[in-house]
């Protein structure tokens, strides 16, 4: 009986043992090396996920460039940014907005049927936005976006919304007096890896300007105030970069002094550029158009959606991995536009960093 026993508690153990053996894998990891030889930086890929990116991050094919007509200024009514764009160009560009943010629904997502000068329609109203907007981003940050560039389709790829938005987040029992506060933390996000720190790091640095270096350069008694409830929230964004780029933190840093910019790559320097166009991108563009968006779309707070580095990158290091569609799609690059980056001026940076502490 008891030999019974323990040969059935045996084969019990041995087929649980084999459902782990076959079903946990450790998956192979690439390892590339970076930085300077003898500095052990690397980065860690896994095949899995790097074929994942490759499918969701291939350039739709272009319609071939036409460049012929008069300015659409001189031919349409309500022409306010693409107005010495000529005809074909312009055009071309409608017919590839469509495919980029509506392909199911096409004109008429933007155009009231049968009167294309017509602005009655909010998404039309967004689109000219929109439209200055990457116009902003394409000139003014080139620091950032260099010759590759954005289209509509590197934060749409053929939806109307993009995926990857932040609104901001609600802290429970922020502003309750004497009951002490999480922190922002706990909350797990995604946009945070699910990781237990502050689950919005970027209403206080991609929307407000507040300081992301965190290591003290100072004595305490002399008015040091890095502290550990700072360097949560500078984690957390950094978190963010990771998961967005899908690297991990050597792409940008030497892990032996994060905050050395001579033992940084370069790609901290660009990340770095990044940061003040999102400001500017969520202040100027984004929360001006809240009143625009409908009440259903925003988030829980009635704030509009915002963007982070994940709504171009979508976990590459560089969007639809460097492939270079804006060079295709002039009028994007600022040709032709005649009201451009209307861009307000940045507001001064805000010393009393009030989000985060
Ligand atoms: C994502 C929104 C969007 C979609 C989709 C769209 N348009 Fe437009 N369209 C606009 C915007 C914004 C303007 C105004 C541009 C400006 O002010 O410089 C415009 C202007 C126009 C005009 C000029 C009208 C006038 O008299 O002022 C025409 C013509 C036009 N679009 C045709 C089309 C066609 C054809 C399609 C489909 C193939 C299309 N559009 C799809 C947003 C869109
Ligand atoms: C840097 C990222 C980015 C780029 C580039 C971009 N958009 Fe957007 N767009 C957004 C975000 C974020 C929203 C808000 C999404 C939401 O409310 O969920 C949005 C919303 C819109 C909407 C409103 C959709 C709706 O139904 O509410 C339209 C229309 C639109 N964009 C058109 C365009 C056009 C046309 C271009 C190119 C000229 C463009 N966008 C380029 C990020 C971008
Ligand atoms: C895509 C590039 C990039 C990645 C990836 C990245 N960082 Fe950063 N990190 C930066 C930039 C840029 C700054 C400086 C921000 C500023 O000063 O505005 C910074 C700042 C920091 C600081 C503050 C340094 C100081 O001077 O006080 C720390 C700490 C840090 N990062 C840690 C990390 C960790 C840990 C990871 C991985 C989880 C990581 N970073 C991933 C770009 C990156
Ligand atoms: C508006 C779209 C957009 C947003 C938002 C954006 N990026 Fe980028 N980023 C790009 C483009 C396009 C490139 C490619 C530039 C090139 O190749 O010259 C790029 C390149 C980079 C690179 C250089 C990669 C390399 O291998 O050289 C880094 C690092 C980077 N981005 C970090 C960030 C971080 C961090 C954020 C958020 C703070 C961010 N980006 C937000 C569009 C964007």
């Amino acid at each position: 009986m008891r030999t019974a026993l323990s040969g059935v508690a045996l084969l019990g153990a041995f087929a649980v043992s084999l459902v782990a053996v076959l079903t946990f894998s450790h998956p192979p990891v690439e390892m590339v090396a970076t930085g300077n030889p003898g500095t052990g930086m690397q980065l860690n890929y896994v095949p899995a996920q790097v074929a994942q990116a490759l499918a969701i991050n291939q350039p739709p094919p272009a319609l071939p460039l036409i460049d012929a007509g008069p300015p659409a200024k001189t031919v349409y009514k309500n022409v306010q940014v693409l107005g010495n764009v000529s005809t074909g160009a312009f055009t071309r560009l409608m017919v590839s907005m469509s495919n980029w943010v509506a392909p199911q629904q096409g004109c008429n997502y933007c155009h009231v049927a049968g009167n294309f000068a017509d602005d009655s329609k909010y998404t039309k109203v967004i689109a000219r936005r929109m439209l200055q907007m990457t116009i902003a981003v394409n000139t003014t940050y080139a620091n950032h976006v260099g010759s590759v560039g954005v289209t509509c389709y590197t934060c749409h790829r053929g939806a109307p919304m993009p995926t990857q938005i932040w609104f901001t987040g609600v802290t429970p029992g922020s502003g309750t007096g004497l009951v002490e506060t999480n922190m922002g933390k706990n909350l797990p996000a995604a946009a945070i890896n699910n990781s237990s720190l502050p689950s919005d790091p970027f209403t206080p640095f991609l929307l407000n300007n507040e300081q992301i270096r965190d290591q003290g350069t100072t004595a305490l008694p002399s008015g040091n105030r890095q502290s550990i409830k700072q360097t949560d929230w500078t984690y957390a964004l950094m978190m963010h970069y990771s998961q967005a780029l899908g690297v991990n933190c050597a792409f940008c840093h030497n892990s032996q002094a994060f905050s050395d910019w001579s033992e940084s790559t370069p790609q901290r320097v660009t990340a770095f550029y990044a940061e003040a166009m999102l400001r500017d991108l969520n202040r100027n563009y984004m929360v001006p158009l809240t009143a625009t968006f409908p009440v259903s779309q925003r988030g829980p707070t009635g704030d509009v959606a915002k963007i982070n580095c994940a709504t171009c990158h979508q976990g590459v290091y560089k969007p639809l991995f460097g492939a270079a569609m804006a060079a295709k799609f002039p009028p994007l690059l600022g040709v032709g536009a005649t009201a451009a980056a209307a861009t307000a001026p940045m507001p001064a940076s805000d010393t009393t960093n009030a989000t985060k502490n």
